[in-house]
């Protein structure tokens, strides 16, 4: 594994080349976008994308999202470009929204998992969008971490999680949006959001019209059409247990009594907690989206066993938050 620096703006060209290289030849490079870093690879080719699956540790029934450089690009990839996506890629791309849409047979069944349908983005980030112009190849991109373990925002997170199952890790700093890209699916009658992220679904019925609501369920073991399906996904090794104002002074009467037991508790929180680790949370979404996985991964690495989180308030732009923080409490 090498990792190479990075300006996060201003990419070296020449380091691009090196890892450009690397992906056409059918390597793995780890790279930043704006939401996490990535495990790239190049995903027309099969072998290739068997690689990303490998470094995971990750089932083949899980999908994966086809970066590419632009809108055109996107639609080399897909079968139908209904309005719907025409206008959200106006409205959001570059930037952390990814768009299921009929697939070519051109996409290979490796990164759909078997699915007529394939996910696509463009992704936000200076050194991310160089590396895609590089290329000028579609890259098939998971978060760059082991199956269900936390996503990375650092080069740091990548380079513990993965170490030598990657050729190339592309350093280009802590990412700015911090949880993953919504993913939504635009092959129905409505569009509907299958994870959400910092684009909320009020942003994207902003722009389309209605979204669909409705909850996401998927069989065990079948092809899965969203992430969450899989328990303790974006799960760090702490136990996290959520609480509101209802609950707050009993969870915290059952923490104290851990801690009186052994137990280290950390906690996030608006405010301070009597705790040992105890961090205080930001009440923007958008800047307690770019410190969550930092924040988690931080509380591992103080080998926290019990986390006291403080579920953010309702409303649309907490979505994507709320939903990690369900998932990891799982
Ligand atoms: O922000 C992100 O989306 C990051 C960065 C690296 O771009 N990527 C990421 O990839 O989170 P990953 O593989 O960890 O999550 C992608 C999710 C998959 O778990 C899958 O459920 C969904 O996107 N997905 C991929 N292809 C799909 C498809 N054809 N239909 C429905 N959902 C799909
Ligand atoms: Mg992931």
């Amino acid at each position: 594994m090498e990792l190479l620096r990075v300006d996060p703006t201003h990419p070296d060209p020449a380091t691009l080349r090196v890892a450009a290289g690397v992906l056409r030849a059918g390597g793995l490079v780890a790279f930043p976008t704006e939401t996490v870093y990535g495990l790239g690879a190049h995903a027309l080719d099969v072998h290739a994308v068997g690689r990303i699956y490998a470094a995971k540790g990750r089932p083949s029934y899980n999908p994966l999202i086809v970066h590419v450089a632009d809108a055109a690009a996107a639609q080399a990839l897909v079968s139908d470009w209904p309005l719907s996506a025409e206008l959200l890629a106006r409205a959001f791309w570059p930037g952390p929204l990814t768009m299921v849409l009929p697939k070519r047979d051109t996409v290979p069944d490796a990164i759909t998992a078997g699915l007529p349908t394939v996910a696509v983005r463009v992704p936000g980030h200076p050194v991310a969008l160089a590396l895609l112009r590089e290329t000028r190849l579609p890259i098939a991109a998971p978060s760059a971490n082991r199956f269900t373990e936390l996503s990375p925002t650092t080069a740091l997170h990548v380079v513990e999680s993965l170490g030598d199952a990657v050729d190339i890790v592309l350093d280009g700093g802590p990412t700015t949006v911090g949880i993953e890209s919504t993913v939504v699916d635009l092959t129905g009658p409505a569009p509907r959001v299958l994870r959400p992220g910092m684009i909320s679904a009020a942003q994207i019925a902003d722009v389309v019209g209605a979204v669909d609501e409705r909850p996401v369920h998927v069989e065990e073991g079948a092809a899965r059409s969203s992430p969450g399906m899989v328990d303790r996904h974006y799960a760090p090794r702490a136990h996290l247990v959520l609480f509101d104002d209802a609950t707050r002074h009993e969870i915290l009467a059952r923490a104290t009594a851990e801690a009186a037991e052994g137990t280290r508790v950390g906690s996030l929180a608006f405010t301070p907690l009597p705790v040992t680790d105890a961090h205080v949370m930001p009440r923007n979404a958008a800047a307690y989206a770019r410190r969550l996985y930092a924040e988690l991964h931080a509380l591992d690495e103080l080998d926290c066993e019990l986390v006291l989180v403080e579920m953010p308030p309702a409303g649309a732009e907490w979505a994507g938050v709320r939903d990690r923080l369900e998932r990891a409490a799982r």
